[in-house]
């Protein structure tokens, strides 16, 4: 990317301002300020039973009491580990905007974004420890961080982890947190959940006027990073159940070893569960990513064009533009977004 030095010290963007301000305040410290004290128990630390899903499926139910609580351990383990991965690709993305946005107070906060990073990075590696083991980074996320990465643009960078990545992640983190038994998990979730906060209002609040401003070629390649983005992470799903993302990641399908669940009867499962229309109970107030946050945010900034539209058409991606839900979570006077506990 090109050097980007400001030598402007004035602050014009507010919003960045308290940005910046409320993350010098609310600074954490993994080591002071959680209880590590709690047990924890690692069969049961994230779901809870009624929403547990693969735990219906018939390979699963046959196994014993003891291996189902192995099943748990390693299923949260797997899944953490990619939140652990996806930090330290939110480090790196968060110390590439310092380097490249354009404006002082721009620095500033992305700076503290990089802390916020490193912070969280050490934190779930240390819950991980005490549960199983560390599994690899599923292929998608690693793809969709590279490219943003390599993507050479700020404005690209802010999409594909502040809006994107971290779009995906705020509801994950606050659907966790209501769903979690496990209160060491919840504590680290609370503080983790109120930084992704500022992340993601950072993407909202600086791209949609560096969009704004841009010549219309520049719009449009811009809209097209934005689609490959969403693509990546679409495909990732394979499907509401994300079968299609299991069976060909070969983190998940390790952990499927490590338990001794046979990987063709377990995908067989899932097919057969979806097939006769076995969904996960959501429960009343779960955050859907895709659909109430990062997609309107996405339109919001302009990062979505008419002509972008027929892409996603093409790819059979529906574009949800209803802010409703994203602006409910939004306080323009505190300028993050906050995803109230019984929201
Ligand atoms: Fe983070
Ligand atoms: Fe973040």
């Amino acid at each position: 990317m090109e050097i980007c030095w400001q030598f402007d010290y004035e602050i014009e963007i507010d919003q960045l301002r308290n940005l910046y301000a409320k993350a010098k305040q609310q600074q954490w410290d993994a080591a002071r300020d959680i209880d590590w004290s709690h047990e924890i128990d690692p069969s049961r630390p994230i779901i809870d039973e009624s929403q547990f899903l693969l735990g219906r499926l018939p390979v699963i139910q046959k196994l014993s009491k003891s291996q189902q609580e192995t099943f748990r351990a390693h299923m949260s383990a797997h899944l953490l580990s990619q939140f652990l991965h996806g930090e330290q690709g939110a480090l790196m993305t968060a110390a590439a905007l310092t380097h490249a946005v354009p404006d002082y107070e721009a620095k500033l906060y992305a700076a503290t974004q990089t802390m916020d990073e490193a912070r969280h990075v050490e934190v779930y590696q240390t819950y991980i420890d005490r549960l199983a083991i560390i599994y690899p980074i599923s292929p998608w996320l690693k793809h969709l961080i590279d490219v943003t990465l390599q993507s050479g643009h700020w404005v690209k960078i802010a999409i594909g982890m502040n809006m994107v990545v971290e779009g995906l992640a705020l509801g994950a983190f606050h659907n966790m947190r209501r769903q979690t038994r496990c209160e060491t998990l919840r504590a680290i979730t609370e503080s983790v959940l109120r930084d992704e906060s500022r992340h993601v209002a950072f993407g909202s609040v600086y791209v949609g006027a560096a969009v704004a401003d841009m010549h219309e070629d520049e719009r449009e390649d811009i809209a097209d990073f934005a689609f490959e983005a969403v693509k990546i992470m679409s495909d990732a799903q394979g499907g509401p159940d994300g079968k299609g993302r299991r069976a060909s990641d070969p983190g998940f399908v390790q952990m499927l070893e490590n338990v001794g669940i046979d990987t063709g009867d377990f995908v067989r499962d899932l097919v057969n569960a979806s097939a006769s229309g076995l969904r996960a109970k959501l429960p009343p107030g779960h955050v859907h990513s895709f659909r109430d946050l990062m997609m309107p945010a996405l339109v919001r900034v302009g990062a979505i064009t008419e002509r972008s539209r027929e892409r996603y058409a093409a790819a059979g991606i529906p574009i949800w533009d209803d802010l409703t839900k994203l602006e409910s979570l939004e306080d323009p006077s505190r300028g993050d977004i906050e995803i109230p506990e019984g929201a």
